[in-house]
């Protein structure tokens, strides 16, 4: 697929708890196809502090529209810096980068499970499966009531549970403590998962155990975003692989974890 550079126009941001936020931005032309899983590099702009794009996965597509969302958590510069953009302010992309997540088959029962802000390709996979909500159930952790991102809208695209470690949104605990995966993960077809690489080398370990089929979505640190400065590198079954251009969605069965 072939990369653009583009100037995207903001035509919203909205804060989402505390700590993350919500950027719908406008093309210039039409999209090209992005599937969950791959992402866009982006120009922090007005700043000499932050040097690097930064990666965000892509969270929703309007084809129509001409429009793409994604989810921020504030980390730190860069994300801050980009919680304050506002409507008609113009971002650099470059973009569609990377490689998404399998698609399921027609008859999977699927298990999307995010972490923080692995939340986003998460939710566009469970839109774009094209399997029927009953086969979908989503775990999105948090640490607590004020990180949870609720989009009431997912509820219709799949079952969404919540965890939260102080036990102040849904069940206490961490995603890997939820039933359906500490429970009934034999019952899924395909797990998929994104967030804090311990979370998901947790459910690799048991998926692994289960033999159950698991992709995850890495968030290596990153600067070119298209396999140019080897700062991503991840060790896999084929060798050192760029994360940002053989990745990010990795089988857990390729990695050495
Ligand atoms: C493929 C990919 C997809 C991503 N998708 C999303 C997304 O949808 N939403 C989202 O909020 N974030 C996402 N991230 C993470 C996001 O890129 C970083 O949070 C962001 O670059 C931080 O920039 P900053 O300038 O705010 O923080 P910095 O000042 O760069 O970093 C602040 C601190 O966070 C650490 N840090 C920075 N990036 C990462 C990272 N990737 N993993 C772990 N620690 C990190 C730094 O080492 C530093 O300690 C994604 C990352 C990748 C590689
Ligand atoms: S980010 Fe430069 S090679 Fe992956």
């Amino acid at each position: 697929m072939k990369k653009a550079v583009d100037n995207f126009t903001v035509i919203e941001n909205t804060a989402l708890n505390a700590s993350n936020f919500l950027i719908r931005l406008k093309s210039p032309v039409s999209l090209q196809e992005l599937v969950p899983g791959q992402f866009v590099n982006i120009e922090i702009n007005n700043t000499d502090q932050v040097f690097l794009r930064r990666p965000f996965s892509i969270f929703e597509i309007n084809y129509e529209e001409q429009t793409l969302s994604l989810i921020v958590k504030i980390l730190g510069k860069g994300s801050k810096i980009l919680s304050k953009i506002k409507p008609l302010e113009t971002l650099s992309l470059v973009y569609p980068l990377g490689k998404g997540f399998t698609k399921p088959n027609i008859n999977d029962k699927i298990l999307c499970i995010g972490g923080g802000s692995g939340v986003a390709p998460m939710l566009f996979l469970a839109k774009t499966s094209g399997l029927p909500k009953e086969n979908i159930h989503i775990i999105l952790g948090a640490r607590s009531k004020e990180d949870v991102i609720n989009i009431e809208e997912y509820n219709n695209f799949g079952q969404v549970h919540f965890t939260t470690e102080d036990g102040s949104v849904g069940k206490k605990g961490r995603v890997t403590d939820h039933p359906l995966f500490a429970e009934e993960l034999i019952s899924f077809n395909k797990v998929y998962s994104c967030g804090p690489e311990p979370m998901m080398k947790a459910i690799a370990t048991k998926a692994k155990e289960k033999k159950v089929f698991c992709e995850v979505s890495l968030e290596n640190l990153m600067a070119c975003g298209f396999g140019v400065c080897l700062c991503c590198i991840e060790p896999t079954d084929e060798g050192n692989l760029c994360v940002c251009t053989e990745g990010p969605v990795f089988n857990i069965n390729s990695l050495k974890w």
